[in-house]
C-alpha cells in the first residue's frame, strides 16, 4: 500500500507518500481501507521531531480516518467486512490502509458524508472526553472555549450549546470572531484582549463554569480568574509552553479544579481508555450529530498525497475547522462549501 512517510524530523516538505507493508489484522482490530484522513496538531508536533508515537503505534502519522472495513481478526464480532466507519487511531491514518482495534471505530454519522467523516473521530473523542467527562459540563452552565475556530473549537462550540450549556469563544481576528457567533457561540472574546475582564463583561462578573484550553502556561492565570466559583478549567493542549506558578490560595478559596488529559497515549480497555470514549460518544454525542445540532467544519478537502500543502497550511495559522485528507475520491460530498 501507498502511505504518508515521515522522511525526517522537519518542515512539511518532509512527508513523502511512498509504498509501505500491508498492515494486517491481529486479534480484536479491523483493516479500515481508508477513503479520508485529516490533519491534526499533533502531526505537525510528530512531523517536527517532538511528539513520537506511543509504544506499539504506527509511525505513520494520522490519528482518525473514516473508510470500509476490509478485514476483520479473530474476535472482531460487531464489525463486518463493507462496513462503512470512522475511526480514533493512535497513528496510521495517513494511509491507503490502517488496523485498528475494533473497540475504536465509530459508524458514520447520519447526513455527514463518509470523506468528511475522516476528520470528526479525534475532535469529537477530545471533545466529549473532556466537555462531558473531564468537565462535568452540564446544561445552564457557561463554557469558554479557547481557539474557537481551530478543529477542536468548531466542534467544541457546537457540542457545549447542543449540551445546553451558554458558550463563549476566543479568536485572534474580526473575521474569526464573526465565525464563532455563527457557529453557536452567545459571545466571542478576542484573545488577545485581557480576559478576566472580559468574561467579568460577558457573565455579569460570575465568570464560566468550565474552560477548554488549548494554550496551557501562557493563559494559565487569566483561565483561573475567569472561572466562577467551583469551576474547571481543562487543558487539552501546551500551545503557549508547559511551565508556569501558580498561586494555590486561588484554588482554594474559589473551589477551582484544573485537569489536563491526551487522548493518544491512552490504552484502548478500561474505564478512561478509548474504547471506553469511543462508546460515550457513539451513545451520547452521535445523536447530536445525527440530528444536525452538530456539524463536520471542513476548511479544505486535500489530496493525501498534498499531505505537505496541508501540514503548511496549518503551521501557517488561520484555518477555519479541519483540513480532511482525501485517500480515496468518493462521488458522497454534499456539504454546503463544496
Ligand atoms: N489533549 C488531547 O487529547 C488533544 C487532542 C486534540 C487536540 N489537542 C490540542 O488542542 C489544541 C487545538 O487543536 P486544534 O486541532 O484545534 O488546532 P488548530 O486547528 O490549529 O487550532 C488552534 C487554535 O488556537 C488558536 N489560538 C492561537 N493563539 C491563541 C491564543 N493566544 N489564545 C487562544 N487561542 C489561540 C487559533 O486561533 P486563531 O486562528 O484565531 O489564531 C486556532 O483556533 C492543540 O494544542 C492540540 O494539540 C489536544
Amino acid at each position: 500500500m501507498y502511505a504518508i512517510s515521515i522522511r525526517e524530523p522537519g518542515g512539511p516538505e518532509v512527508l513523502e507518500w511512498v509504498e509501505h507493508p500491508d498492515p494486517e489484522p491481529g486479534p480484536g482490530e479491523v483493516i479500515v481501507e481508508v477513503v479520508a484522513s485529516a490533519v491534526n496538531r499533533a502531526d505537525i508536533l510528530q512531523r517536527q521531531g517532538k511528539y513520537p508515537p506511543p509504544k506499539g503505534a504506527s509511525e505513520i502519522p494520522g490519528l482518525e480516518c473514516s473508510g470500509r472495513v476490509a478485514a476483520t481478526g479473530s474476535g472482531v464480532a460487531d464489525w463486518a467486512v463493507g462496513d462503512t466507519v470512522c475511526a480514533l487511531l493512535a497513528g496510521g491514518g495517513y494511509a491507503e490502509r490502517v488496523a485498528v482495534p475494533a473497540a475504536q471505530l465509530l459508524p458514520v454519522p447520519d447526513g455527514v458524508s463518509l470523506t468528511d467523516a475522516g476528520g470528526l473521530p479525534e475532535v469529537a473523542c477530545t471533545v466529549w472526553s473532556n466537555l462531558a467527562m473531564t468537565g462535568q459540563l452540564r446544561s445552564g452552565e457557561t463554557l469558554l472555549v479557547h481557539g474557537g475556530t481551530g478543529g477542536i473549537g468548531t466542534h467544541a462550540i457546537q457540542v457545549g450549546k447542543a449540551m445546553g450549556a451558554r458558550v463563549i469563544a476566543t479568536a485572534g481576528s474580526p473575521e474569526r470572531l464573526q465565525t464563532c457567533l455563527d457557529l453557536g457561540a452567545d459571545a466571542a472574546i478576542d484573545y488577545h484582549d485581557d480576559l478576566p475582564s472580559e468574561v467579568a463583561k460577558a457573565t455579569d462578573d460570575r465568570g464560566v463554569d468550565v474552560i477548554l484550553d488549548n494554550m496551557g502556561a501562557s493563559g494559565l492565570k487569566a483561565n483561573l480568574a475567569a472561572l466562577a466559583v467551583g469551576g474547571r478549567l481543562v487543558i487539552i493542549g501546551l500551545m503557549g509552553g508547559a511551565k508556569t506558578e501558580i498561586n494555590l490560595g486561588t484554588l482554594l478559596s474559589r473551589r477551582l479544579s484544573v485537569g489536563a488529559t491526551t487522548l493518544r497515549g491512552r490504552e484502548v480497555g478500561g474505564p478512561d481508555g478509548k474504547g471506553a470514549i469511543v462508546a460515550a460518544v457513539r451513545g451520547d454525542l452521535w445523536p447530536l450529530v445525527d440530528q444536525g445540532l452538530v456539524r463536520p467544519v471542513v476548511a479544505e478537502r486535500i489530496p493525501v498525497a498534498e499531505a505537505a500543502r496541508a501540514h503548511a497550511r496549518l503551521d501557517e495559522g488561520g484555518v477555519v475547522g479541519k483540513l480532511v485528507l482525501v485517500v480515496r475520491e468518493e462521488q458522497d460530498v454534499h456539504t454546503e462549501d463544496s
